[in-house]
């Protein structure tokens, strides 16, 4: 990790820095020196993290108060990174919505699908043309485990993650030629506010912590095109592609979620 610096640039930039594993992207990667802009609505949570960073890195920092939803916010970050060499881009910005498909509301489903895909893809497009004139750079995409199939009770969100790990696959192979590293991280249960919403009273279910999710994330780019945090992910990916149907996989990630999920269905 001390070759980010040389490898990608000397600015990293990480969506939805203010919690969870964004915030933990963003502390490792100024740990190895790199300089952050970190993006996310929370303005308080950034400036904090802000102060954190400087004091303990000296790193510079640059906070971006911005709806990634929003075109017009989107198009102030472009403006505000101008002059920033982005070498390191961290798709991190990410929401879901569990409940029965039908219970949500079609305009949630839409910002969801904002948020998740059409931002990591503006955003790789616009950051990717630089990093492509540059001949080098690093763009991680934040899947998850549940990409691998259909799951009820969060399938817009799943079909959102299947993008991230599909799109990153292919840019992966289109971007090698330019320099350019492409990973996509697919995470399983992991103590963030995202996952507030499951309980797992009465399962074996064992949060990751996120800070070891974004570690590993950063330890596999440049190395892998997939990495897997966790155990239990890696074996969950492995017996669902080799032992299972996808209808299996289906079902019983099913019966996770309307388990998990009980307060909420
Ligand atoms: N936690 C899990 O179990 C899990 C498992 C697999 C994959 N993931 C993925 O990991 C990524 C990070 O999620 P997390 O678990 O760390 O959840 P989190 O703590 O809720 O973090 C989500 C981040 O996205 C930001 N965000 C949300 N809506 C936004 C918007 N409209 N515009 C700009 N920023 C926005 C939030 O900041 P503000 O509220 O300040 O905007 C926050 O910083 C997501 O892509 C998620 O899909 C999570």
């Amino acid at each position: 990790m001390k070759t980010f610096n040389k490898k990608y640039g000397s600015w990293a930039l990480v969506t939805g820095a203010s919690s969870g594993i964004g915030k933990e992207y963003a502390t490792h990667i100024a740990s190895q020196g790199l300089n952050i802009v970190l993006v996310a609505r929370n303005e308080k949570k950034l400036r904090s993290i802000e102060k954190e960073l400087i004091s303990i890195y000296q790193v510079n920092v640059e906070v971006i108060v911005a709806d990634l939803t929003i075109e017009a916010d989107i198009e102030t970050l472009f403006k505000k990174t101008n002059d920033l060499e982005i070498g390191l881009l961290v798709n991190n910005a990410g929401r879901e919505d569990s409940n029965h498909f039908i219970k949500i509301p079609v305009k949630q489903h839409l910002g969801t699908i904002d948020l998740n895909i059409k931002t990591p893809l503006v955003l790789t497009h616009h950051f990717g043309v630089k990093m492509i004139e540059r001949k080098k750079g690093g763009i991680i995409n934040m899947s998850s485990i549940v990409a691998f199939q259909g799951v009820p009770y969060i399938a817009n969100y799943a079909g959102t993650k299947a993008f991230n790990l599909i799109f990153s696959e292919g840019i992966a192979s289109e971007f090698k030629k330019y320099n350019i590293d492409v990973l996509a991280v697919t995470p399983g249960f992991t103590k963030t506010n995202l996952a507030k919403v499951y309980d797992f009273t009465g399962t074996p279910f064992k949060p990751l912590e996120p800070g070891f999710v974004a570690k590993k994330a950063l330890k596999y780019l440049g190395r892998k095109r997939l990495c897997i945090p966790g155990f239990i992910n890696a074996f969950l990916y492995w017996s669902g592609k080799f032992l299972f149907t996808r209808h299996m996989n289906t079902t019983s990630f099913g019966m996770v979620f309307k388990k998990v999920l009980k307060n909420t269905l």
